[in-house]
């Protein structure tokens, strides 16, 4: 079952931006409403509240000044207008106590007490005045007259700012809550993005690093390394990829052994004929089966060359079965070199023969013996000679040189994993021919499996491309090194290979 998979992760995701988005929204909405039920209370109660007061002032100078019209013409127009004015004062005073606090209420009762009485005093006057009996007011009662409409001006004065200092409070609150909204907001959508970019980060990650591990994985297989194996923590689809990657490794492995396995019995079962027809060759040749003529010998040659490339081929095969097991074991003494080289240049001189290549040895008995496997050091260089003498056309010559050198300082494996880390001195091995040369292009790549120089037809010595991958295999654990390198000025190609003489290395058991 797949778990926490990739699906699931996007969706987790997306549901976390979204309600941040969400929230952020929901805030705005919240937030703008409020802002809209201020403005409304400003709209519609304290700015027509200020202007109604201010209109009230308006209204009661204009009632005083009917008033004394009336009473200085006593044209009953004036009076009208006088009590048009006192209706409306009364609509706006009721307009006012509707959307007033409890302290303007308290105001606009004392309003209505002085107002009442102001009322009271004018119409006792209005009467006179119907009766025609203007009678000038004494200084009393027009001061006490006065200081009644000082007193609703005053009250009125104090409503409008009441109301004015609302407003302000209220403008106030908006700035504050303007600010605050737009911080929330802020914050809200900054950790949106942190939150999205994180996300996005590690998820983008958590697909990339698994694919890059995959890839590299992919590329070792490719290579041949078929031990390599991934790690797959994660239960997601990727996982699930990792898992299958694997399994398919243990089955190419498994297929890769069971066909080195194969090959290993067809060749040692060929191994045990083969063996008996050289030996019949040899037999043949020494006439111990009887006298044989110039041309049978031609003819056993041919045999004797032929098997001896297919007992050569054979035990390619056997030591690449061994390489790719682990299983190359040797056998280390000390030797000398320079037997190892003489008795393969005794052994190949008949194929050297055949194509009337000679070889040029310049003598190094002198070199000190060096601690090695006699049988694969020789199998090393039976396989450049081979090569050498495939590779060369008629007549051509290989020199082969050993010297030792000093205070080299190179670090190599030896011996199933012991290290070599200091080499104060070694044996280097050069093996010239005067054939037809490698290309630049491929001095690296000829010590890998399978890798032939593409002749384009032009050689028919066709082998099987393991030679010089065993041997570096052998130099190789042999703590010591192997490349090529072109001759200069001349044709051909040379072989080095060295072997450490002296040297500090880690016994790792
Ligand atoms: N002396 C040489 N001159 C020119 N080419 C060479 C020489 N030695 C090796 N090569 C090139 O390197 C290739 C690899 O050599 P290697 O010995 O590994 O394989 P092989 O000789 O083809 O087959 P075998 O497994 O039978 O040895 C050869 O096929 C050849 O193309
Ligand atoms: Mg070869």
């Amino acid at each position: 079952m797949i778990k926490n998979n990739l699906w699931r992760r996007i969706i987790f995701g997306y549901i976390i931006i979204t309600l941040f988005m969400l929230s952020i929204s929901f805030y705005l909405i919240f937030r703008l409403n409020f802002f809209n039920k201020v403005t409304d209370s400003v709209i519609k109660s304290n700015i027509p509240s200020i202007g109604n007061s201010e209109k009230l002032i308006d209204n009661l100078l204009e009632q005083v000044r009917n008033e004394k019209k009336y009473i200085i013409t006593n044209d009953i127009a004036f009076l009208n207008l006088f009590h048009k004015k006192k209706n409306e004062f009364f609509d706006r005073l009721k307009f006012l106590e509707e959307s007033v606090t409890k302290e303007e209420k308290i105001l606009i009762n004392k309003i209505k007490e002085w107002y009442d009485k102001y009322i009271e005093m004018v119409s006792k006057e209005f009467i006179l005045v119907g009766k025609d009996k203007i009678i000038p007011p004494s200084t009393r009662y027009e001061d006490e007259k006065k200081n009644i409409l000082e007193q609703i001006t005053k009250s009125i004065n104090e409503i409008i700012l009441s109301q004015q200092a609302i407003l302000i409070k209220k403008i106030e609150q908006l700035q504050i809550t303007v600010h605050k909204s737009t911080q929330i907001s802020l914050s809200l959508i900054l950790a949106a993005i942190l939150f999205g970019t994180l996300f996005s980060y590690f998820f983008t990650r958590s697909i990339c690093l698994p694919i890059k591990i995959l890839k590299d994985a992919t590329v070792r297989i490719s290579q041949g390394d078929l031990d390599h194996r991934i790690k797959t923590p994660s239960m997601d689809e990727i996982g699930t990829l990792g898992a299958a990657f694997n399994q398919m490794c243990d089955r190419l492995k498994e297929l890769d052994l069971m066909k080195s396995e194969f090959i290993s019995n067809i060749s040692h079962n060929l191994k045990t004929p083969l063996t008996a027809i050289r030996e019949a060759n040899e037999l043949m040749l020494d006439e111990v089966a009887g006298q044989v003529s110039e041309s049978q010998i031609k003819l056993l040659n041919i045999m004797k060359e032929s098997t001896y490339r297919l007992s050569m081929m054979i035990n390619d095969i056997l030591d690449i079965s061994r390489v790719e097991a682990g299983l190359m074991r040797y056998n280390f003494q000390y030797a000398n070199i320079d037997h190892i080289i003489r008795k393969s240049i005794s052994e190949l001189s008949f194929l050297a023969e055949r194509k009337n290549i000679s070889f040029n040895y310049t003598d190094s008995a002198s070199i000190p013996e060096v601690l090695l496997d006699r049988v694969k050091i020789a199998q090393v260089i039976d396989n450049i000679f081979s090569n050498a003498i495939k590779f060369t056309p008629l007549g051509g010559t290989i020199t082969i040189k050993a010297t030792e050198i000093k205070g080299s300082d190179f670090s190599h494996n030896m011996r199933g994993g012991n290290q070599i880390n200091t080499v104060r001195s070694l044996v280097q091995i050069s093996i010239s021919d005067t054939g037809i040369g490698i290309p630049v292009e491929y001095h690296k790549k000829i010590f890998d499996k399978f890798q032939q120089v593409d002749t384009k037809g032009k050689s028919s010595m066709k082998g099987t491309g393991l030679g010089l991958f065993i041997a570096r295999q052998i130099i190789v654990d042999h703590g010591g090194d192997i490349w090529v390198e072109n001759n200069r000025g001349e044709n051909g190609i040379t072989f080095h290979f060295t072997l450490p003489r002296e040297y500090d290395y880690t016994y790792n058991g």
